[in-house]
């Protein structure tokens, strides 16, 4: 199965997508988390993105569709994928079509994350993520089980740089912008589907598991 994860920042895109390609053994391909991997690493890709996540930024679309297309390219994505946080421009949209004709392959859903704006900012600053196994969680609405360690290797958690309350302002101002016309998109085309976000993270996934379950 081909999917797509959208919802503005801190609707809960990498908490699912966790739960989704446990269940449906996709690769899950996030390109905030490539980007981030790249800053660690400190290689090129890492330097160009870091100037712009730092403020909130969108990363230039030439250089977030070369690295998707790259990925999408590799054999693990024979069998589908889940895409996370992209595309987030029309640009980025149109490029993925014509990637997934060159694939001979086509989307199946569009699952779209939906949760009151604001509600987002606690979600973001109360994030706090495993440096270690990239697990996400949250100081009140999904506490690890030892306080500032992780469940699954006990490494000290971490807050993300961009989520400084200055910098989530401006993520969330930029990904408003950019949000209704790709909705809008992917509605027009038949592939939108929007979940319910403001609710329990396992109702959440419950609700995207039934219609997951629809595919055949
Ligand atoms: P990216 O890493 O994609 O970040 P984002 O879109 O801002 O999304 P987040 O990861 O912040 O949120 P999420 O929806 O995954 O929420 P989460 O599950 O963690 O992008 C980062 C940056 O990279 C961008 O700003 C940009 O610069 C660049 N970039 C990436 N892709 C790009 C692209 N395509 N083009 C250009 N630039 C790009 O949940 C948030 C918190 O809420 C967690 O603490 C979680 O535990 C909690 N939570 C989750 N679900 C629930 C729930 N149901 N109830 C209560 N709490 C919940
Ligand atoms: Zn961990």
């Amino acid at each position: 199965m081909n999917l797509i994860l959208m919802g503005l920042p801190g609707a809960g895109k990498g908490t699912q997508a966790e739960k989704i390609v446990d269940k449906y053994g996709i690769p899950h391909i996030s390109t905030g988390d490539m980007f981030r991997s790249a800053i660690k690493e400190g290689t090129d890709l890492g330097k160009q993105a870091k100037s712009f996540m730092d403020k909130g930024e969108l990363v230039p679309d030439e250089v977030t569709i070369g690295i998707v297309r790259e990925r999408l390219g590799k054999p693990d994505c024979k069998n589908g994928f889940l895409l996370d946080g992209f595309p987030r421009t029309i640009a980025q949209a149109e490029a993925l079509e014509n990637l997934l004709n060159d694939m001979n392959s086509k989307l199946d859903y569009v699952l779209h994350i939906d949760v009151p704006k604001e509600k987002l900012v606690d979600r973001l600053t109360g994030r706090r993520i495993c440096p270690k196994c990239g697990a996400t969680y949250h100081v009140e609405f999904n506490p690890p089980e030892v306080d500032g360690k992780c469940d699954v290797d006990g490494e000290a958690l971490i807050q993300r740089e961009d989520d400084q309350p200055d910098t989530v302002k401006n993520r969330l101002e930029v990904n408003m912008s950019q949000a209704e016309p790709l909705l809008n998109f992917y509605d027009e085309k038949g592939y939108l589907v929007t979940i319910d976000g403001d609710r329990d993270i396992d109702q959440v996934f419950s609700d995207i598991d039934d219609k997951l379950g629809k595919i055949s």
